[in-house]
C-alpha cells in the first residue's frame, strides 16, 4: 500500500491494537449467547473496552487533538482543526449474535474535511483504507467502485429503521420504491462496511436515514477515494452529527437519488 501520512500509520496502528481484544471478545460471545444472562452487557463492554485503547492510543500520539467518538461523546471540543471520528464496533447487532460483520472504522478530519480513514474488518481481516488525493485501498490492493451502468441492474445495500425511529413508514416505503427498481437490496447491518463494500464494487450503491456521523466518516473518504459519489440529503443544521446518506458509483447516482422520496 502507498500509504504512509503519519495519520494513517496512527490509525492503522491502533486498530491492530484494539482489535486483538475485539477478537478475543468475539470468540467469547458464542459462549454467552447460551448462557442465561445472555450477552446484552458484554458487548457493551466489548464496545467500550475498544474505544478506551483507541482513544488512549490516539491520545498517546495527540493529546490536544479533538476524538468524536460513539461511547464517549466528545473529547476537547474546543479543538475543530484535527478531530479524529470513532465507532469503536459498527455493526453491534451482528457482533452480538456472533455473525462476523462489524468493523472499526475510525477517520481523520482537519478543517472540517476528512482526510483519511480505515474500516477494518478484524475477523475476516480485511482493512480498507484511504487517503485524500491517494486513492483506496483493501488489504494492499487499489480499489474502485463498481462500473454497473443500468440501476435496474444494481445491487443496493441499506440499513434501519433504528427501533425507535419515528420516520419508520417512511423508510419501509422507500425500501419498497428502491427494491422495485433495482436489481435487489440487502441489509448487512454495519454502515461503515456498506459504504466499504460500495467502494471496492461489491454493491453498486447505499442509502440510508438516521445515520451518525461516526457510522459512516471513515466510508465517506474511502468510497471517495474509489471514485463513488456520495449526498447528503435533509441536513438538520441543529443536528450536524445526524446524517441521511446515499451513496453510490457514478453512473447510476442521479437514478438511485431520484428513487429516495426527498
Ligand atoms: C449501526 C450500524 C447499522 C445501522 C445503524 C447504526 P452500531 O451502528 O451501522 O448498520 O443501520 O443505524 O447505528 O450501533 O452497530 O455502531
Ligand atoms: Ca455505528
Ligand atoms: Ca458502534
Amino acid at each position: 500500500m502507498r500509504l504512509n501520512s503519519p495519520q494513517i500509520n496512527l490509525i492503522i496502528k491502533v486498530c491492530m491494537k484494539a482489535s486483538r481484544s475485539l477478537i478475543r471478545d468475539f470468540g467469547e460471545i458464542e459462549n454467552l449467547q447460551v448462557s442465561t444472562k445472555g450477552p446484552g452487557d458484554f458487548v457493551t463492554s466489548a464496545d467500550k473496552r475498544t474505544e478506551k485503547i483507541l482513544i488512549e492510543e490516539i491520545q498517546k500520539a495527540h493529546p490536544e487533538h479533538g476524538i468524536i467518538t460513539e461511547e464517549t461523546g466528545i473529547i476537547n471540543k474546543s479543538n475543530i482543526e484535527k478531530k479524529w471520528i470513532i465507532d469503536p464496533i459498527d455493526g453491534t447487532m451482528n457482533f452480538l449474535n456472533g455473525i462476523p460483520q462489524f468493523a472499526i472504522s475510525i477517520a481523520y478530519e482537519e478543517k472540517g474535511e476528512i482526510i483519511c480513514g480505515v474500516i477494518f474488518n478484524p475477523i475476516i481481516n480485511e482493512m480498507f483504507v484511504a487517503e485524500k488525493g491517494n486513492g483506496a485501498y483493501l488489504n494492499n490492493s487499489r480499489i474502485r467502485v463498481s462500473n454497473k451502468k443500468i440501476i435496474k441492474d444494481a445491487l443496493i445495500v441499506t440499513g434501519g429503521p433504528k427501533g425507535n425511529s419515528k420516520i419508520k413508514n417512511k423508510i419501509f416505503s422507500e425500501y419498497i420504491n428502491v427494491s422495485k427498481n433495482v436489481s435487489n437490496v440487502r441489509k448487512f447491518g454495519s454502515a461503515a462496511l456498506d459504504m466499504a463494500y460500495v467502494a471496492c464494487g461489491r454493491f453498486d450503491g447505499y442509502w440510508q436515514r438516521e445515520l451518525n456521523y461516526w457510522d459512516i466518516a471513515a466510508g465517506i473518504i474511502i468510497l471517495k477515494e474509489a471514485g463513488g459519489f456520495i449526498n447528503f440529503f435533509e441536513e438538520d443544521k441543529n443536528n450536524p452529527l445526524k446524517k441521511n446518506i446515499i451513496a453510490s458509483n457514478s453512473n447510476i447516482h442521479n437514478e438511485l437519488l431520484d428513487l429516495i422520496s426527498k
